[in-house]
C-alpha cells in the first residue's frame, strides 16, 4: 500500500483558491438585487458546505509552517465577504421595500367610496307618511292577509254574490287545487281570492279589537286589470276605521281635513261629494285641490281643479253586525285611499310600470332620505 508522505494541499493552490472565492463572491454580490439572492450567496460562500468553509478545512491540512499565513488570508477574505454581504443585504432590502411601497401606494387624496345602503321604495315612503300622520291622530296600525276569502272581501262587507257592485272590484281568484293541472282552471271552492281592497281588514279589526277602535291598515291589494300607465293588477291602499259610541260624519270630515292639511299643506282645499259603497252609508268621495295645478285646472285633474284621494263613509250597520258589533250601540266611519297615484303625482312619474319595475337606476332617484 502507498505509505508515502500525506497528500497535503499545496499552499499556492490554496492561496489562489482563496483569492478566487473572494473575487467571485464580490462579483456575484454586485449583481444581486433581491434579499433572497443575497441570502443564498451567503450560504453558498460561508455556510456549512460553502466554498470558503471548504477551503478553511483544507488549510487545516496544509504545511504547518504555511498555516498561519493561509489562516490570516482566509480570515481576511471571510471578513471582507461578510461585510460586503451585510452591506449588500441592507441596500437590496431597502430597494425591495421601496419597490413594494411604490406598487402598493394609496392615494390618500382620492374621494371615498360611498357605502351602498338601500332605501325605502317610494311607495313605502308614502305609506309611512300616511301612517305617521294618523299615528299623530291616535290611530294604531294593523295589517291583514293579502290572500282572503270571498266572505271577508265581499259578503261581510255587504256585497252579496251576483251583486252588480262586484263589478267595481274585478277579482283575481285562487284556483281550485288540481283544476289548473286538469286544464280547466276554476275559482277555489272555499272562496279563496286575492283581496281587492283593504276593507276586509275592517271586519277582522272589529272582531279582534274592542271599541273604541281607531286603526289604519296599509297593504297590498290585487285586481284583475289590464296593465297600462295608470293601472296595475297590484297596488297599495291604506284603510282607516274608527268605531265608537258616538261617531259621526262630522268626525270623519274633521279627520280627513286634518289629514289632507298634514299631507298636502295647511292651505289645502277639500270637499266631500256623494259616493257609493255597499259597506258605508252614507258614502262619500273626498277631494283635495289638485296637487299638480293647485286648482287652476290641468290634465292631471281633467281640468276640474280637484282630485279624489279617497272613498269613505259611515260604516253600514250590516257591516258592524258582521264584525260582531251592535249597531244600536256603536257607529263608525271608514275610509280607503290608494297610494300608487299619490306617489306618481308627488314625483311626477308618468307611468306606474316604472314604479313597480325593479330597476334600481330608476328607483334610486326617489330615496327622500329614508
Ligand atoms: N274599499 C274601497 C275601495 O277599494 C274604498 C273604501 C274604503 C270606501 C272604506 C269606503 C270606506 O275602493
Amino acid at each position: 500500500m502507498n505509505q508515502g508522505a500525506p497528500d497535503r494541499p499545496s499552499s499556492d493552490d490554496l492561496r489562489i483558491a482563496l483569492e478566487e472565492v473572494r473575487a467571485a463572491g464580490l462579483a456575484a454580490l454586485a449583481q444581486t438585487d433581491d434579499p433572497a439572492a443575497v441570502g443564498s450567496l451567503r450560504s453558498g460562500l460561508l455556510g456549512r458546505s460553502g466554498r470558503l468553509t471548504a477551503l478553511l478545512r483544507e488549510i487545516a491540512h496544509a504545511q504547518p509552517s504555511e498555516r498561519p499565513a493561509l489562516g490570516r488570508l482566509a480570515n481576511e477574505v471571510r471578513a471582507e465577504l461578510e461585510a460586503t454581504l451585510d452591506d449588500r443585504q441592507r441596500v437590496v432590502r431597502r430597494e425591495a421595500l421601496q419597490r413594494q411601497l411604490a406598487a402598493e401606494a394609496i392615494d390618500m387624496t382620492a374621494p371615498g367610496r360611498p357605502v351602498a345602503a338601500g332605501h325605502l321604495h317610494p311607495l313605502m315612503t308614502a305609506e309611512r307618511e300616511v301612517r305617521e300622520i294618523f299615528h299623530g291622530f291616535g290611530f294604531e296600525v294593523i295589517e291583514g292577509p293579502e290572500i282572503e276569502t270571498d266572505e271577508m272581501n265581499f259578503e261581510r262587507l255587504n256585497i252579496p254574490p251576483d251583486h252588480p257592485s262586484r263589478d267595481l272590484w274585478d277579482t283575481l281568484y285562487v284556483a281550485e287545487p288540481g283544476s289548473v293541472e286538469a286544464g280547466a282552471p276554476r275559482p277555489a271552492e272555499d272562496g279563496t281570492i286575492l283581496r281587492t281592497h283593504t276593507s276586509p281588514v275592517q271586519i277582522r279589526a272589529m272582531k279582534a279589537l274592542k271599541p273604541p277602535i281607531r286603526v289604519v291598515i296599509p297593504g297590498r291589494c290585487f285586481r284583475y286589470e289590464a296593465v297600462d300607465a295608470g293601472h296595475n293588477f297590484e297596488f297599495f291602499q291604506v284603510e282607516g276605521l274608527v268605531v265608537d259610541r258616538e261617531t259621526s260624519l262630522a268626525d270623519l270630515k274633521g279627520t280627513l281635513e286634518a289629514y289632507a292639511r298634514a299631507m298636502y299643506g295647511p292651505e289645502t282645499r277639500t270637499r266631500f261629494r256623494p259616493g257609493y259603497y255597499p259597506f258605508t252609508e252614507p258614502s262619500v268621495a273626498f277631494d283635495v285641490g289638485c296637487v299638480v295645478c293647485a286648482g287652476e285646472g290641468c290634465p292631471a285633474c281633467q281640468r276640474t281643479g280637484w282630485m279624489t284621494i279617497l272613498g269613505a263613509g259611515m260604516v253600514h250597520p250590516v257591516v258592524l253586525r258582521n264584525g260582531g258589533l251592535d249597531p244600536e250601540l256603536y257607529q263608525g266611519y271608514a275610509f280607503g285611499m290608494g297610494l300608487d297615484r299619490m306617489t306618481l303625482l308627488r314625483y311626477g312619474i308618468p307611468d306606474l310600470r316604472l314604479l313597480m319595475g325593479s330597476d334600481l337606476r330608476f328607483l334610486e332617484q326617489f330615496s327622500d332620505g329614508r
